[in-house]
Parts: C-alpha cells; sequence; structure tokens
C-alpha cells in the first residue's frame, strides 16, 4: 500500500497546513475494513456462489471508497472534537463495506465480454474468466443486494439503540442506490457503451466520468458525513470535494490506461484505446488531461478549507493521491 504514503501541500491548499502520512492512517482501517469484508460476505451461498462473490471482493483493491467514507466521518467529527473509533458493525464500517460491494459489483460487470471484456483484474482472471459469465452476473447481482442488507442491519434486542438509526439507514440507502443506479455508476456505464467510437464534446466526456465513477467517490464521502451527521455547510462542501475528486480519479484512470503497464495496474492497459472508448486523453492529450486532474485536486482541496472542518487531513490527502498514483 506504498501508494497511500502521500502528504499534502502539491497545491498550496493544505486543510490544516501540516504534513500528513497516510498510511499510518489508512492501516488500521484498512484491517478494519478487510476484516469485515471477509466476516460478511459470501457465507451460506449456494452453488459457488459464495466462492465467486468472495473473490470479487476480497484481497484486492485499493479500497479507496472505503477510505473515503470513513475520513468524511472523522473529518465531520472532529467539528465536535470527537476523536472517534468506529468497529466493526458500526454504521461508518458498514457504509464502507457496503460502497466497496458495489464498486466490486461493478468491476466484475464492466469485466464481462458484453462490457469491457477484460480478462485481468486486481491482478487475478477476471470473475467471469475464473467462474464463468452466469457466475459473474450472479455474483454482481448479488454482491449490489448484499450492499443494501448491510446498511440495514438487524436490530440487536439487547442493545439501548438500534446499530443504525432507521433515518440514517434510510439515508445512507438513498446515497448509495442514487449513486450506483441510472444517475450514476450504471448511467455512466450505459453512457460508455454507447459512446464507442465517438468523439464526445468535454461536457459530455464530463457528464459521463461523473455518472460512471464519480458519483460512486462522491457518494463515499456523503455516505460517512451521514454517519457522522454532518451540519448542512461542512456537508455541501464535502459534496464539492467528492465531485471534484471523483471526476479526477476517472481523468487518472484515462492517464493510467495509457501510461501505466498491467503488471503496475493488476488490469489490461491500453484497453481504451484498443476499444476507441473516448477518454480525457483521446480528447485533450496527455499533458492537457493531466493538468485538468491537478486542477481538479486544487477544487477538491479548496472545498475542504471551505468546510470549516477543523481535521480534514485525511481527506485532503485522499484526494492527493487519488490525482497523484501510479496504479
Ligand atoms: C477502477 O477503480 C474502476 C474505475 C472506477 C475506474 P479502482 O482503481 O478504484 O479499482 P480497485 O478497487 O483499486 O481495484
Ligand atoms: C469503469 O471504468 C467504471 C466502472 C463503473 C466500473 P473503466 O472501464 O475505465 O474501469 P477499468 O479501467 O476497467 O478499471
Ligand atoms: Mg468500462
Ligand atoms: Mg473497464
Ligand atoms: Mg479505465
Amino acid at each position: 500500500m506504498s501508494v497511500l504514503s502521500t502528504s499534502l501541500g502539491s497545491q498550496g491548499l493544505p486543510a490544516v497546513g501540516q504534513s500528513f502520512d497516510l498510511t499510518p492512517w489508512s492501516q488500521g482501517h484498512l484491517a478494519r475494513v478487510e476484516q469485515a469484508l471477509s466476516q460478511w460476505v459470501g457465507h451460506g451461498a449456494p452453488a459457488g456462489l459464495g466462492d465467486a462473490m468472495r473473490y470479487a471482493v476480497l484481497d484486492g483493491g485499493k479500497r479507496l471508497r472505503p477510505l473515503l467514507v470513513l475520513a468524511a466521518y472523522e473529518a465531520v467529527g472532529s467539528a465536535r472534537g470527537a476523536s472517534v473509533a468506529v468497529s466493526v458493525g458500526d454504521a461508518a464500517t458498514r457504509a464502507a463495506c457496503a460502497v466497496e460491494l458495489i464498486h466490486a459489483y461493478s468491476l466484475v460487470h464492466d469485466d464481462m465480454p458484453c462490457m469491457d471484456n477484460d480478462v485481468l483484474r486486481r491482478g487475478k482472471p477476471t470473475v467471469h474468466v475464473q467462474f464463468g459469465e452466469a457466475q459473474a452476473l450472479l455474483a454482481g447481482d448479488a454482491l449490489q443486494a448484499f450492499a443494501f442488507e448491510l446498511l440495514t442491519p438487524d436490530e440487536d434486542v439487547a442493545a439501548s439503540a438500534p446499530a443504525i438509526a432507521a433515518s440514517t439507514q434510510a439515508a445512507l440507502c438513498r446515497l448509495l442506490a442514487r449513486a450506483a443506479g441510472s444517475a450514476g455508476m450504471a448511467g455512466g456505464q450505459a453512457i460508455d457503451l454507447a459512446s464507442v467510437g465517438t468523439a464526445l464534446t468535454e461536457d459530455q466526456l464530463r457528464h459521463m466520468h461523473r455518472l460512471k465513477t464519480g458519483a460512486l467517490l462522491q457518494g463515499s464521502v456523503l455516505m460517512g458525513a451521514v454517519c457522522g451527521q454532518a451540519e448542512v455547510g461542512a456537508y455541501q462542501a464535502l459534496s464539492d470535494y467528492g465531485a471534484a475528486m471523483g471526476l479526477a480519479f476517472q481523468v487518472v484512470d484515462d492517464i493510467l490506461d495509457v501510461v501505466a503497464d498491467s503488471a503496475t495496474l493488476g488490469k489490461t492497459a491500453g484497453k481504451d484505446a484498443a476499444a476507441d472508448k473516448p477518454t480525457y486523453v483521446s480528447l485533450l492529450g496527455l499533458t492537457r488531461a493531466q493538468a485538468y486532474a491537478q486542477d481538479l485536486l486544487g477544487e477538491a482541496q479548496a472545498a475542504l478549507v471551505r468546510s470549516s472542518l477543523p481535521d480534514t487531513r485525511a481527506l485532503a490527502a485522499l484526494a492527493d493521491m487519488v490525482v497523484n498514483r501510479s496504479f
């Protein structure tokens, strides 16, 4: 996870003006998310389905979306002087896992022959290569459904309060559904498929990227904010942060498809040009695409300053990592 070792300040707009090492911050969170996913995903599913679900989710990926949920939750908590400690079972951990399940499902389907037809994901054969197309389709379906089940836990009759307040459950489900559905990831994927071989305008490309990738990243931030019960002003600023960072993420994904190799990415490099997909690199060229990603990083960092939250260092470092990553 060396990619997570970063520091603030590349745009001169650090939220608190001091260096911050993301690696120690993220280690505990990553371990807890990993433990929770392993504990929760795919158990009791019939006829190989559980194996396909676990293969799709466990042992891989940067886990950026869970980290965004937890960083936003902590940033909001910092406004109350709270030193927040999340544990497996808490709303924030459930939200972190739920977004990762939606993301993992989107990757399984994105890689299928009817979409991008990829054979390599997270350094392993893709789910349909390993388990067959029908099982990959079902694993994606089941992961999506399970994400919402995680957000609506059973009442613990022995506990004095519900694991997640009913109003928070509803807000989290709505945010995740919107980010994943036709106004978000699935809608963006539909535009992506319809755009093969066409030249999109910059506005059209931005719209596609905001939907297919940005929406779930922004949704991750907002779910963390909801778990932390953010005030309206901070919520809006975090929404702006999520929009800029989420778009930057896909701009950089387009760039990495051109400049990185498959071994580094853990997925097939050079696919976009081979499939004649419109990307920021095909539209603007490499240099202008890289400059645009840096502009978006500046926008994201400025939104964090606007949030007036006392400690947004982890969110700032995550945005920096999104834009300056090498895989
Ligand atoms: C890849 O996302 C798919 C896109 C949305 C571009 P990530 O780069 O976050 O994939 P993992 O989770 O690290 O494998
Ligand atoms: C996929 O975008 C976005 C998703 C919703 C999964 P890409 O097709 O560019 O993602 P990669 O490059 O295969 O990871
Ligand atoms: Mg795709
Ligand atoms: Mg793809
Ligand atoms: Mg890509």
